[in-house]
């Protein structure tokens, strides 16, 4: 393993919306040394994986009927407003965060949204169209309007390779399978990253002016989860490592339709387009839970909904922790036009054709609202003060700006890596073009990557070796169950007690694996190391907040508390301690939107 120091104006790290949107806006704006780079090829990113719409206010669904030149121009379903607006939109993610939001943060991602799905537009990506010719958009949950434009149910994956392409033509340098060890951080001022090039297991210092996270989420804490394996919080883990605090990370959302038992994301436009969900008495039981919304209540609700009709004997499946999710009734030409992705899914995957039978779905671990935290610019603050870490940004999953505050509405989050990605990119340009330096790095950057992994290879402990695999399963199965829908005082201590003793067992863990080239049991372990790191402040954030907020719900303490809670969490690490924990205030407008009782 050698180590060779690269250098480059600007390295970003993840090649999803975030990361690519940030690269292709800073290129644009004529800093033009930029290396992004991506444990996975770009374009398996998991941006690529949200299905069913981006959100944006652009209001193209009719309010009265007509015929366009295709045929009968789709109207606004019979109860919702009849326009939408900024304003709207602005409303409904305010009520779906639960008001842990900040407020000026989602009034520039309301406005932005217009622009950037033009954008898209322009740059060339395949959007699902209304009869006449203009952007289609379909119901979400949480959203008062159809706001969510489309690409039938490949939404994620068309705007990837839309923004890709763009930042390839931008002249953009991508690192494919470089995996990021370390950041670098001195005296609060960024000044680059430590990374393994996958292929050959060399371990390489990058030294950049600026450094930015797109890095995304952390579901792979759980073990039912929509993200993909490659999920697995590094970019956090490496914030909280290098003394950045992480926000709000006990706010995790469970996605009401993942693939029983596999959690392969079933997208809400299943339901946007229609679908319903039933228990094992053939009910629509969301009836009982939201009656106005229904199906199409927000994620945070309608996972609890499903959780006490399984934890009361309703579910479905041979271990009755399933619902089926219903879309027989919707007819073979709407399931084939708008949800192709989910048809084969549930095909390959549950050998169930959605068109003729229910498919057996459950509420799965899907989005992190935590994350590190970051003003509107997409730079890191270091502190509730909002102090800055020089030269350091993120945006999207990983970063927590914070637009979903405790529970995210689904389209938002495409939405968000979008809106934020640019973002970043203007900002970084403008402190390159203002005269950004590279600064001097620490003695051996390189040295506690090499010591992970040197340990992680010394064979010299014999019986005590512990498998990293084994520590990983172990974390997942008590995350879910005592840190996942539904929490309390016992289970979160428990989990938490648990969790210190798998930190300690890790130390014990090896790899089978010895050789450098494609090493992927290395890479997994290295993975499990950031869970364990991380989860310890979901856990923490968790069993302090005596609340039931968004997603995060307390079954001893099962009311939003206003007068205590309303503020962000934010965790420093502390050695080998539990975090130290203080608190940011929500930035609300009093007179605009100000709290209210949540219902639906
Ligand atoms: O259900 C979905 O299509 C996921 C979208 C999202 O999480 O925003």
């Amino acid at each position: 393993m050698s180590t060779e120091t690269i250098t480059h104006d600007v390295i970003i790290v993840g090649a999803g919306l975030a990361g690519s949107w940030a690269a292709m806006t800073t290129s644009k704006e004529g800093v033009k040394d930029i290396g992004v780079l991506s444990k996975i090829h770009p374009l398996r990113s998991h941006s690529g994986a949200a299905q069913g719409g981006i959100a944006a206010a652009i209001n193209n669904i009719r309010p009265v009927a007509g015929t366009g030149p295709r045929g009968p121009l789709e109207q606004i379903p019979a109860g919702d407003p009849t326009v939408d607006s900024l304003e709207l939109h602005v409303f409904d993610t305010i009520k779906g965060s639960d008001w842990l939001g900040d407020q000026d943060a989602i009034e520039i991602l309301a406005s932005d949204a217009i622009d950037i799905v033009y954008e898209y537009e322009h740059m060339g990506c395949v959007f699902s169209r209304t009869p006449d010719g203009r952007i289609a958009q379909r119901r979400f949950g949480g959203h008062s309007v159809p706001r969510a434009c489309y690409a039938a149910d490949w939404t994620g994956h068309m705007l990837l390779q839309t923004i890709h392409e763009q930042a390839l033509r931008h002249g953009v340098h991508f690192y494919s399978e470089w995996y990021v060890l370390d950041l670098i951080v001195e005296e609060n001022i960024c000044c680059g990253v430590v990374a393994m090039d996958i292929l050959t297991g060399e371990i390489h210092t990058l030294r950049a002016k600026a450094v930015m996270f797109g890095t995304g989420g952390y579901g792979r804490a759980f073990k039912v989860t929509t993200n993909a394996h490659a999920n697995t919080g590094d970019g956090v883990a490496m914030a909280y490592n290098a003394g950045v605090p992480l926000m709000d990370m006990e706010f995790v959302q469970f996605h009401p339709t993942g693939l029983y038992r596999l959690g392969i994301l079933m997208t809400e436009a299943c339901r946007g387009e229609g679908g319903y969900l039933i228990n094992n008495k053939g009910s629509r039981f969301m009836e009982n839970y939201a009656p106005e919304k229904m199906e199409l209540a927000p994620r945070d609700l309608v996972s609890r909904s499903e959780q006490i009709e399984i934890n009361e004997g309703r579910g479905i499946g041979p271990d009755g922790k399933g619902i089926h999710l219903d879309m027989t009734h919707l007819g073979r030409e709407k399931i084939e036009e708008r949800l192709p992705q989910v048809l084969k899914i549930a095909q390959i995957f549950a050998g169930v054709d959605i068109i003729k039978e229910p498919v057996p779905i459950q509420p799965t671990a899907h989005y992190s609202m935590g994350g590190i935290p970051t003003d509107v610019h997409g730079q890191v603050i270091a502190d509730a003060e909002g102090n800055p870490v020089v030269g350091f940004y993120a945006a999207g999953e990983c970063a927590c700006v914070s637009v979903h505050g405790a529970n995210r509405l689904g389209t938002n989050s495409l939405l968000e890596a979008s809106v934020f990605g640019r973002r970043s990119g203007y900002a970084i340009a403008e402190f390159i073009k203002g005269g950004a330096e590279l600064h001097p790095l620490p003695g051996d950057p390189g040295k506690h990557s090499r010591q992970r992994i040197e340990r992680l290879m010394d064979d010299s402990i014999g019986d005590k070796r512990e498998s990293t695999a084994e520590i990983g399963r172990e974390l997942k199965e008590m995350m879910t169950n005592n840190c996942g829908i539904f929490r309390d005082a016992n289970g979160l201590q428990s989990v938490l007690n648990e969790v210190k003793q798998l930190q300690e067992r890790f130390q014990n863990s090896r790899v089978m694996d010895r050789s450098h080239r494609f090493n992927t049991d290395m890479q997994n372990a290295l993975e499990t190391e950031n869970l364990l790191t991380f989860s310890e402040v979901i856990i923490s954030g968790a069993l302090t907040r005596t609340e039931s907020r968004g997603a995060h719900s307390r079954t001893d303490f099962p009311k939003r508390d206003d007068d205590n809670w309303l503020k962000h969490t934010i965790a420093h690490k502390n050695g080998d301690e539990l975090p130290i924990l203080s608190y940011k205030d929500v930035n609300i407008n009093w007179e605009k939107n100000p709290p209210q009782e949540r219902k639906y």
